[in-house]
């Protein structure tokens, strides 16, 4: 399927796990892609493997939480492929994910951090990318949120915090520019295995995962990759305002 052909996109976190998916997914399409992640190398070698396969990718060294930096993303996008169709905010902070846990003892850099990168660098994303959508005559806004956003959890309150706003965000996104063109939506992933999260898990922890979900198996990053390219694809065009769980069933919101 070839349905990118001629489009950009720009994707914030587009090295990590899920991230690299994507990236692979839409290329593999025929978009150009801009893989943007505060880890270099990781984002040169997923460009690298697009490059190889005959796609089009650059990597860019990209901190969501710093403006400046955001926008120079943004225009080194326009500058080499000459404008921008669809922006994937999928970045995810966890460097204090230890601290996350109890709100009346937790350092309150935790909570400045996390909500830093995790919505206000969600928010820098879409103040620059918004715009290039525009002088497109439209495009597409993708933002990675998670179950926690709803789910109810003793732990991890500042991660559903910062999750839930960006549900909020990409309302007023789609509501705010979609008569010119521009739908925003957000997928809400469970468990994705992937290697940074086989890290952090032991197989009893994915044995009882797997039991809560109403699929054979756990999900992986080809099965974001492939809601991801639907909804930032003209097969996703009345599609907008919306939260997509992609997640085995784990949740069944009616
Ligand atoms: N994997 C899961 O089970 C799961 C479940 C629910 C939601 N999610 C969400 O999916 C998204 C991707 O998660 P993942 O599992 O691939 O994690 P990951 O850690 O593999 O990927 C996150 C990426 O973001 C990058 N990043 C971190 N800080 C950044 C910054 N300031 N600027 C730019 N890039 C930055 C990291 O380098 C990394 O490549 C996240 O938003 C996460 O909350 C994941």
């Amino acid at each position: 399927m070839v349905r990118f052909e001629n489009k950009v996109v720009a994707i914030a976190g587009g090295a990590g796990g899920i991230g690299s998916g994507v990236s692979l997914r839409l290329a593999a399409e025929g978009a150009a892609v801009m893989v943007g992640d505060i880890n270099f190398e990781d984002a040169s070698h997923v460009a690298a493997e697009i490059q190889a396969s005959g796609g089009r990718a650059t990597p860019f060294k990209l901190n969501i939480g710093d403006e400046a930096n955001v926008i120079e993303f943004i225009e080194t996008c326009v500058r080499l492929y000459g404008g921008l169709d669809g922006f994937h905010a999928n970045a995810l902070d966890a460097s204090r994910r230890e601290d996350d846990d109890d709100l009346t003892s937790m350092d309150l850099a935790t909570y400045d951090q996390m909500m830093g990168v995790n919505t206000r660098g969600f928010v820098l994303c879409t103040r620059y990318a918004v715009p290039q959508l525009l002088k497109r005559g439209g495009g597409a806004m993708l933002y990675t949120s998670s179950g926690a956003a709803y789910a109810g959890d003793g732990t991890r309150p500042v991660y559903a915090m910062s999750k839930s706003a960006v549900h909020a965000l990409s309302r007023y996104v789609a509501s705010r520019w979609g008569k010119q063109g521009v739908r925003s939506n957000v997928i809400a992933p469970g468990l994705i295995v992937h290697a940074g999260v086989r890290a952090v898990l032991n197989e009893a922890a994915l044995e009882k995962t797997l039991a809560g979900v109403k699929t054979p198996r756990l999900g992986e990053p080809e099965d974001i990759a492939a809601m991801a390219a639907l909804l930032l694809s003209d097969d996703g065009a009345f599609v907008t305002g919306q939260v997509i769980n992609v997640d085995g069933g784990g949740t069944m919101r009616a």
